[in-house]
């Protein structure tokens, strides 16, 4: 009878507490007096996110559309995390830009010690993150992009001629241009020529083990996730990349003098030259942080092109007509006369924003100006870029695939913030040129010999995978592919 009590007794302490918990948790707006979204109990403003019934596109912009031009920011919760969604654009400017320096922190989890991979730009904060960017930018410049050129162009090459010269053909598009966004990485980030079946198998796999629930504690508690050694990734995985990295450091440091070629060639090199483990997490990061948006909108690009014939055409009469005049070599000048292929990219990256939001943490308290409104120190804000791509008053007609949205003039008649794909200031993506150079490249390898259109198995409309935070295709995009001699 005793223990039967106690035992009852501690359960309805425990759900009590619980319960209490996730009132004071979901109760912080409300205290703090601030317009905020209602929160439905335990799981905030996310609902069906979790459990993969909607995107969590989806969830912000319904937050976004219904509190836009209210005020400034608004307050909202993941779970029973509250975050600061970001309404006005002069405010992202301010947090992105001109303000950076109170919001210089990301709020991911790292653990440094257990998972070095960790120790990535993405996921790093305060002292080692400034420490790592100050000496990351000497690497990402476009001189030295420039002098990639040449192995990015020879790996598309390769690519392009595997697509193969058959008169029609039907593809699985996404795990073709998966193919060619991991090879590019695996030469350039990881230095390595020739077949790369294990690096491809693990790229594949790092997420293996990935868990929302422990991941969203880990981004809870942090202190007890590194007391109990929470690791974010696939020990197979990361000791493969961490064990090449090292392997190829060794390989290189035996040659001298070898033409630049890879991404390790030139970390090492930095003036103030990283440690190995900070240059396999560098060399992780390509991966992480690239793999998945590059895949994504070279397939949505695809896609797109495939549904609008003349657009297609108008890209590829682009592209032939560029390298007619430059005897089919590809140089970082001459990409510059890919105009409309550009604008093209950009409207996928606007509609399909591989990225939908973007987050930062307050590192000092922020007044608003001209408001009575704080930012307190350690609130997470959200900007939710998906959403912005997607507000009719800044794109009309907003689900409608239209390059011509990027014109000049178009381009400056949009307030600025307006078109975030990369993010923007200290934080934002530090390899946008490497990427956008990838992309236009990738798409000249597609284009150049081959016609896109839909067959019975493509996805009309598109639907995303609502099991992922990016935004990714529920399933491989197919398209039939045709080829044509010019
Ligand atoms: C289509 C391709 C890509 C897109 C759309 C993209 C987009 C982004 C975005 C939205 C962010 C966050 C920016 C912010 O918070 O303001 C980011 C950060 C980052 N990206 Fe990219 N990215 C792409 C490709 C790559 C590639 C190929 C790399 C390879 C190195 C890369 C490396 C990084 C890193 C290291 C960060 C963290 C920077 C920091 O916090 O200091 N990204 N990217
Ligand atoms: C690349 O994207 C496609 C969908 O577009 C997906 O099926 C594939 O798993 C992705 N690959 C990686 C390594 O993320
Ligand atoms: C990850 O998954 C593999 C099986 O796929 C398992 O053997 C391993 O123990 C897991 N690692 C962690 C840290 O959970
Ligand atoms: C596309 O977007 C990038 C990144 O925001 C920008 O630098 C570039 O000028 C844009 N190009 C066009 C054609 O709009
Ligand atoms: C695309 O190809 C990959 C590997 O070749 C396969 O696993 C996947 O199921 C394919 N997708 C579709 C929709 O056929």
């Amino acid at each position: 009878m005793d223990l039967l009590h106690r035992v009852l007794f501690t359960a309805f302490g425990t759900l009590t507490l619980f319960y209490v918990v996730v009132k004071i948790s979901l109760g912080y707006w409300k205290r703090r007096g601030i317009l905020h979204e209602k929160p439905k109990f335990l799981w905030g403003n996310i609902k069906g996110v979790v459990g993969g019934k909607r995107h969590v596109l989806d969830a912000l912009q319904t937050i976004y559309d219904t509190h836009k031009g209210q005020a400034p920011f608004v307050g909202c919760y993941a779970l029973l995390k509250p975050f600061v969604m970001v309404l006005d654009l002069e405010l992202v400017h301010n947090i992105l830009v001109s303000d950076e320096g109170y919001f210089t922190s990301r709020g991911l989890y790292n653990n440094v010690n257990n998972e070095p991979l960790s120790g990535n730009l993405l996921q790093l904060d305060g002292h080692k993150w400034r420490s790592l960017h100050a000496k990351s930018v000497t690497v990402f410049t476009s001189s030295n992009l420039q002098k990639l050129m040449p192995r990015l162009v020879q790996v598309s090459k390769i690519f392009g001629g595997r697509i193969g010269e058959q008169k029609l053909q039907q593809l699985n598009v996404s795990q073709l241009v998966d193919g060619y966004n991991i090879e590019v990485i695996g030469s350039l980030a990881f230095g390595l020529t020739g077949d790369q079946v294990e690096f491809r198998q693990m790229s594949r796999s790092y997420w293996n083990n990935f868990s929302l629930w422990r991941a969203y504690l880990a981004l809870e508690l942090p202190l007890l996730a590194r007391l109990l050694q929470y690791t974010s990734y696939d020990e197979l995985a990361t000791n493969y990349f961490y064990n090449l990295v090292h392997a190829q450091l060794y390989q290189q440091r035996l040659r001298d003098r070898q033409p630049l070629q890879n991404f390790l060639q030139l970390f090492s090199a930095a003036d103030d030259a990283l440690s190995d483990a900070q240059i396999a997490a560098q060399a992780f990061g390509f991966i992480l942080a690239g793999l998945e948006p590059l895949n994504a909108t070279l397939g949505f690009c695809l896609y797109e092109l495939a549904l609008q014939p003349d657009l297609q055409d108008r890209v590829r009469s682009e592209i032939q007509q560029l390298l007619h005049q430059h005897d089919g070599q590809l140089t970082a000048d001459s990409l510059k006369q890919l105009k409309y292929t550009k604008q093209v990219l950009n409207e996928t990256l606007r509609l399909h924003t591989p990225y939908p939001f973007l987050l930062r943490r307050a590192t000092k308290e922020f007044e608003l100006a001209k408001s009575v409104f704080v930012i307190a120190r350690g609130n997470n804000l959200i900007i939710p870029v998906a959403a912005i791509h997607r507000d009719p008053s800044i794109y009309p007609d907003p689900l409608r695939f239209d390059p011509a949205r990027f014109e000049a003039a178009a381009v400056k008649a949009r307030p600025a913030m307006s078109f975030l794909p990369f993010g923007q200031g200290l934080r934002g993506c530090i390899a946008m040129q490497l990427a956008e150079q990838q992309l236009l490249i990738g798409l000249v390898a597609l284009l150049q010999h081959h016609k896109y259109a839909p067959c019975a198995e493509t996805q009309i409309p598109l639907q995303y995978d609502n099991r992922k935070l990016l935004l990714m295709p529920k399933t491989d995009i197919q398209l039939s592919v045709e080829y044509v001699d010019t």
